[in-house]
């Protein structure tokens, strides 16, 4: 995902400065090129050695070191950087920042770059409310720094309140987010994800192997890159990606209730979930009981909602799934026409490394004047930005 970018990673001092390692482990694994520039103060928390290790790149503590300088200098550092980030900022970084100080390899950096610079504030609560503090951040806002705000909760001081550093988690997203092009911003588009579940009785149901996976990656990298999204999700078990507006379902009825009344409002609708194309006539009250040596159930056809949507006299731009495990163009092709979509992304389900479950995934796209794009095998989030991409190109 962030393969090939360079970001320089700024720590500073805070007892929150462990948590920049995992913040280190989380971009270098996405494939970003990370390099760490330690404060004095920094140094005092974790030992520079834990960076260097983790980066496979040295670490940056002083301005005037005649060997890093001659290495890769400071000014060099900041002309490549595609993203900065520094986490945990403290207010002494945040206001050296702001009054234009530049007295240490980081603040120098930070003043030498023109790449985006993303801030993580860690500090006690009443250092986070001091006006001093308030005004210092606002005028950083102003000049189109990015910040992260902290968190609530049980300050190393011992005070409760907002100071603690963003989760790594949270600063990672807000740098990928920083590093994407804000394509889809004035978009309302609405994914569906997962399966849908059919109840035959309190204890049984009817499913599919969707984990879900392919439609989160959709709204995650919708999101980062400014749509507004809303998730239609069936059962699955992934958190809800950040700034994304969830409204879980359950049975293709809910699901078929909950995009009906969004369509309106949605400039794009993306259909990824794999939603029961049958489910059982009747649902007993009571568990079925164990009888004789076979069962029979009747079954009754589901609305097809992405039909439905293709009906719509004044409908968004939409994007189907087809889920096949043979003759996959034909079938996907018969679906983008009898459903009315734009567009649809065939995947072939009988791969072990396509279709369910799996982080990987590998696709045709179908349009509707006749042309066709290969994907080759490739991560879900990757395949999620190729199809945003296409839908960038349509609109
Ligand atoms: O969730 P993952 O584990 O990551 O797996 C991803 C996936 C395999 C589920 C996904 O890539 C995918 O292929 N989703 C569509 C699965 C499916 O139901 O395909 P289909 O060929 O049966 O349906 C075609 C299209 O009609 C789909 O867009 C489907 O959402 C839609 N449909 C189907 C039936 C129905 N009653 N209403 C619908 O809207």
């Amino acid at each position: 995902m962030l393969k090939d970018k360079r970001i320089i990673l700024g720590v500073t001092g805070g007892i929150a400065a462990y948590k920049a390692v995992e913040l280190l482990r989380l971009l270098t694994k996405s494939g970003a090129d990370v390099h760490v520039i330690m404060t004095r103060s920094a140094r005092e928390f974790v030992t520079p050695l834990t960076f260097q290790t983790l980066s496979a790149n040295p670490v940056h503590t002083e301005l005037f070191s005649l060997i890093a300088e001659r290495d890769i200098g400071h000014i060099t550092l900041a002309d490549r950087a595609d993203l900065l980030i520094i986490a945990p900022a403290t207010a002494n970084i945040i206001g050296k920042i702001a009054s234009g100080i530049a007295d240490d390899m980081l603040s120098t950096t930070v003043m030498a770059t023109k790449a985006p610079v993303l801030i993580a504030p860690a500090m006690n609560v009443n250092m986070y409310t001091n006006p001093v503090y308030r005004e210092n951040e606002e005028k950083l806002r102003r000049f189109g720094y990015l910040f992260v705000p902290p968190e609530q909760g049980t300050l190393a001081c011992g005070w409760e309140g907002e100071g603690k550093l963003a989760a790594p988690e949270s600063i990672f997203e807000a740098a990928v987010a920083a590093l994407s092009p804000r394509d889809l911003v004035g978009q309302t588009i609405l994914i569906t994800a997962g399966p849908t579940r059919e109840e035959l009785d309190p204890v049984r149901f009817i499913t599919n192997h969707s984990s879900g996976k392919m439609g989160y990656a959709l709204a995650r990298t919708a999101q980062r890159r400014g749509a507004r999204v809303i998730l239609v999700s069936g059962p699955v078990s992934l958190p809800a990606p950040n700034g994304v507006e969830l409204k879980p379902v359950v049975s293709a009825d809910e699901m078929l209730t909950a995009v009906m009344a969004r369509a309106g409002e949605c400039t794009v609708i993306i259909k990824a979930a794999a939603v029961a194309d049958y489910r059982p006539l009747t649902r007993s009250g009571q568990k079925i009981k164990k009888k004789g040596d076979e069962l029979s159930l009747r079954f009754v056809k589901t609305a097809d909602i992405l039909a439905r949507l293709g009906s719509l006299a004044d409908r968004p731009y939409l994007v189907g799934f087809a889920a096949e495990t043979d003759n996959l163009k034909t079938f996907a092709g018969k679906k983008l026409h009898e459903k009315n979509a734009d567009m649809i992304v065939a995947n072939d389900i009988s791969r072990s490394d396509a279709g369910f479950h799996v982080d990987t995934n590998h696709a045709v796209l179908l349009f509707r004047d006749g042309r066709e794009t290969e994907c080759p095998l490739m991560s879900k989030d990757d395949l999620a930005a190729v199809i945003l991409d296409h839908i960038v190109s349509e609109l």
